[in-house]
C-alpha cells in the first residue's frame, strides 16, 4: 500500500510560512504530499522549499497548460485521498463556503470527493467576523472537517483565537483519521537497523560484510505504509533513501549503538535487521598502514568485540518491542530461538544466507518468524512481500502484547 496521498492547499496567510515544516512531517509520517499553493501565498512560502520537502512539483496555476494537457486539475482531485487546507484564509474559507472555483485550489475542492479537511489562520477579529462565522457553519454542513483554530498570540501582535493550530496537531488529525484498518501501525514510531557496518583498520581499510540493506529499507517502507512514523538508521549502503522516513546514516557498529540508544526510548517497536559487525580492530591506525615486505610471514589485526545493539536496547527500563534478524547458515531455528532468549527478544526472523537466491544482495528471500507463542515461515518471495508480510505479523503480536 502506497503512503496516504494528501494535497495540500495553501492561501495566502502569514502561517504559510509554517508549511514546509508541515509539508515534512507529513512527509514523515508516511504522507504523499502534493502542494497547491494560492496565488497570495507565493507572497509568504517559495515553491522551491516545497518542492524540495514535498519531492512533487508544487502546482500553483490552473492555466498550467502542462500539466492541463491530461485534464491536471481533475487528475489531482481524483488523487488525493484527503484535500488539507492549512492556512486556510477568511478569502479562501468565503470562497469555498460559495462553491467559487476562480483558482486551481478552489476547483479541485469542488472536483474532488476526498474529505477535506481546513485549518483556518487568521487575525482574530476576522475569525470572530460574522461572514466568518457563516461561512464556517456552510463548510461544516457541506461536510468539511474544520480543526483550529488555536487561541494564543497572533503574527499582528493580539491575542485571541486565529492561529492556526500547531502543526504536530495537524498531522495527528490526519494520522487518526487516517483508514486504521489498512494501516495496522498508524501512529506508532518504528525504528529499523540496516545495512552492514564498516569498522576502520586504517582510514582507507575497513571489516565489513555483505549486506545489501535491501530487506531492513523495504521493511522501513513496509512500517511506513502501514502508517508509522518510522526512522531508519543505515549502515553504508547503495540504496536511495526512502521517501517519508526519516533516515541516520553512519559508518561504525558503536555509532549505530548511540544513534539508536539516543532514540530508543521513544520508540514502540524495532526491527535490528542490520547486519552490525560483531568485531572491530582493536586499534584503528590515523594513517593508512604502510606495506610491509615480510617475505610471505603472515600478519594479524587484533579483534575486538563489539557491544551488542539489541541486548543494549532490551536493556533499557522499558525497551521497544523488539525483532532481531539472524542470518544463519545451518540449524537455522535451533540458532535462532537460542538467540531470541539471550538477547531478550520478543521475536526474531531468521534466513539461511548459505542459499545465494535468497538473503544477503539477492532481491528475494525467505524467512521464519519465530516468537513466544510459535512460529510462521514466510515462503520465498520478493523482499518488499516479506517486509509487509513481517509488518502486518509484527503489529498484530505487537498489539496482543500490549492488551
Ligand atoms: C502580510 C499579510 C498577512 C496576511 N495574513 C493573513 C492571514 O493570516 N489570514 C487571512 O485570512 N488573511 C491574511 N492576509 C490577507 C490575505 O492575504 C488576502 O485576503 C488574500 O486575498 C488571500 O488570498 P487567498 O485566500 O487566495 O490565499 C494577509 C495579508 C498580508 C498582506
Amino acid at each position: 500500500m502506497q503512503g496516504k496521498r494528501i494535497v495540500l492547499g495553501i492561501g495566502g496567510g502569514i502561517a504559510a510560512y509554517k508549511t514546509p515544516a508541515l509539508v515534512r512531517q507529513l512527509v514523515a509520517a508516511g504522507m504523499d504530499v502534493i502542494p497547491v499553493m494560492t496565488e497570495s501565498a507565493n507572497h509568504f512560502v517559495t515553491t522551491t522549499v516545497l518542492t524540495t520537502f514535498s519531492g512533487h512539483r508544487v502546482r500553483n496555476d490552473l492555466w498550467d497548460l502542462e500539466a492541463e494537457r491530461s485534464m491536471g486539475h481533475i487528475e489531482l482531485a481524483r488523487w488525493a485521498d484527503t484535500l488539507l487546507i492549512a492556512p486556510a484564509t477568511a478569502n479562501l474559507i468565503a470562497r469555498l463556503a460559495n462553491g467559487l472555483s476562480n483558482d486551481l485550489l478552489t476547483t479541485l475542492y469542488l472536483a474532488t470527493t476526498a474529505p477535506t479537511v481546513v485549518a483556518p489562520a487568521m487575525n482574530l477579529e476576522m475569525w470572530n467576523h460574522s461572514a466568518t462565522k457563516r461561512n464556517i457553519g456552510v463548510l461544516e454542513t457541506d461536510g468539511v472537517s474544520i480543526i483550529g483554530p488555536d487561541y494564543g498570540e497572533q503574527a499582528c501582535g493580539e491575542t485571541g483565537p486565529g492561529r492556526m493550530l500547531e502543526i504536530e496537531d495537524i498531522v495527528s488529525h490526519l494520522l487518526v483519521t487516517t483508514d486504521p484498518i489498512d494501516t495496522p501501525m498508524t501512529g506508532l514510531r518504528v525504528l529499523v537497523t540496516a545495512g552492514p557496518t564498516r569498522e576502520s583498520i586504517d582510514p582507507v581499510r575497513y571489516i565489513t560484510n555483505s549486506s545489501s540493506g535491501k530487506q531492513g529499507y523495504a521493511i522501513a517502507e513496509a512500517a511506513r505504509d502501514a502508517g508509522a512514523i518510522v526512522t531508519l538508521v543505515s549502515g553504508p549502503v547503495a540504496l536511495p533513501p526512502p521517501k517519508g522516513v526519516q533516515q541516520i546514516n553512519i559508518i561504525s557498529a558503536a555509532e549505530m549503538k548511540s544513534a539508536v540508544l539516543d532514540i530508543a526510548n521513544d520508540i514502540d517497536i524495532m526491527f535490528g535487521v542490520a547486519a552490525v559487525a560483531d568485531y572491530r580492530p582493536t586499534h584503528s591506525e590515523p594513517h593508512k598502514i604502510k606495506k610491509m615486505y615480510r617475505n610471505g610471514s603472515p600478519m594479524s589485526i587484533e579483534l575486538v568485540e563489539n557491544d551488542d545493539i539489541l541486548a543494549s536496547v532490551a536493556a533499557l527500563s522499558d525497551p521497544p518491542y523488539l525483532v532481531g534478524f539472524a542470518a544463519e547458515t545451518q540449524s537455522l531455528v535451533k540458532n535462532a530461538v537460542q538467540k531470541r532468549e539471550r538477547k531478550c527478544l520478543d521475536a526474531i526472523v531468521v534466513n539461511d544466507v548459505s542459499d545465494h537466491t535468497i538473503g544477503f544482495d539477492s532481491d528475494e528471500n525467505e524467512v521464519t518468524l519465530l516468537h513466544a507463542h510459535g512460529e510462521t515461515t514466510f515462503d520465498k518471495s520478493p523482499k518488499a512481500e516479506i517486509a509487509s508480510k513481517l509488518v502486518a505479523a509484527i503489529s498484530e503480536l505487537y498489539t496482543s502484547n500490549r492488551t
